[in-house]
């Protein structure tokens, strides 16, 4: 039923709050409108333009376009439609606004709050420009491009098991960044050739070398970063003893049995996770091969299977979730990664100049 035909009942069920009566046109504006709408209509009315009637929408209604009229009605529907354009999408952009900050604030403060590791957190600190990357480029530059590799070749192995590629190229990343504090004292920064163990002890040699991880961890609580990816810094090397300063020991030794294995070995944990145990692979798979410079495949496969039979047989790998099945996925993520390093280029001819 149309109020507009009934002013008694309307006035009983909406009585005016300053005891007048109201034209039907403004009840139902009162009813509907917003108060800039009002205000217009009342503008129109102090004009001599009475009793304008309306849509079911609240504003000006067919006969507001009749040509017998001053035309101004025509101009209140225009004005009056466009004032609640603009509102309703004034309000969508600020709802919009708001909602993404909120979010973006809220995995902010919950992720610092429950040491939440969040893939926006990840891709933040994936960034080349991240202080601490730029930092480890600058101070040790053999380091951080041994870092770009391994985190190309965890990221891939990871992607083939299933893994979180995104979390171990991040761990991947960060896990040497210990280096940054001595990085005269491991040899992809030592470009002129000066090697401080030569001047050390062999047990003096590995307590340094093995220093990087607690720097390291030292760095990354100093810098907040995540507990998830603090744990490819402490776990890379797992259990691990530092091969040439424990060699050199044992050959310096009157009595080798004499030599104390446990002080040339990292402390550990070894991999917990399978990001972890894939950086410890690609960490030492690409230390080896850079080390050896392979000829051809087959010589690239010898180094690779060498490593993970190494990681195996001394039980690296035994806290890690990681099947045969898997062991042999990263080996072929590995192998195509390594392959695409290698590849074939032709010597460029001298080009005499004119
Ligand atoms: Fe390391």
């Amino acid at each position: 039923m149309d109020l507009r035909d009934h002013p008694e009942k309307d006035q009983q069920e909406h009585p005016d709050t300053q005891g007048g009566y109201r034209a039907p046109g403004q009840r139902q504006m009162a009813r509907r409108g917003g108060g800039d709408q009002a205000v217009l209509l009342e503008g129109l009315q102090g004009q001599g333009v009475q009793d304008i009637p309306l849509a079911d929408d609240g504003l000006a209604g067919p006969d507001s376009t009749d040509p017998g009229r001053d035309g101004l009605p025509s101009l209140a529907a225009g004005g009056l439609r466009r004032l609640q354009i603009q509102e309703t999408v004034g309000m969508g952009l600020l709802s919009g606004v708001l909602s993404v900050t909120v979010t973006l604030a809220g995995f902010v403060i919950l992720g610092a709050l429950f040491d939440v590791t969040t893939p926006l957190h990840l891709l933040e600190l994936a960034r080349p420009t991240h202080p601490l990357l730029h930092q480890l480029m600058l101070r040790a530059p053999g380091t951080y491009h041994h870092t770009l590799m391994v985190a190309n070749l965890a990221e891939q192995a990871a992607l083939r098991i299933g893994a979180d590629p995104l979390l171990a190229r991040v761990g991947a990343l960060y896990h040497d960044i210990g280096k940054m504090v001595r990085p005269d004292l491991f040899v992809e920064n030592q470009i002129d050739g000066d090697n401080p163990h030569e001047q050390m002890d062999p047990r003096a040699s590995a307590q340094a070398i093995m220093r990087h991880v607690e720097d390291g961890l030292a760095l990354a609580r100093r810098h907040r970063l995540p507990r998830r990816v603090r744990a490819f810094i402490q776990e890379h090397h797992g259990t691990l003893c530092v091969a040439i300063p424990y060699h050199r020991a044992l050959q310096e030794a009157e009595d080798p049995s004499q030599v104390e294995r446990a002080a040339f070995c990292y402390k550990g944990p070894r991999p917990q996770s399978k990001e972890t145990a894939i950086v410890m692979l690609a960490d030492g798979c690409e230390a080896a091969v850079r080390a050896a410079r392979p000829k051809d495949p087959q010589e690239l496969e010898r180094i690779l299977d060498r490593v993970f039979q190494d990681r195996i047989q001394s039980g690296q790998l035994d806290e890690a979730p990681l099947t045969m099945r898997d062991l042999q996925e990263i080996r072929a993520a590995f192998l195509q990664v390594f392959q695409g390093m290698f590849h074939p280029r032709l010597a460029y001819p001298e080009i005499p100049r004119p």
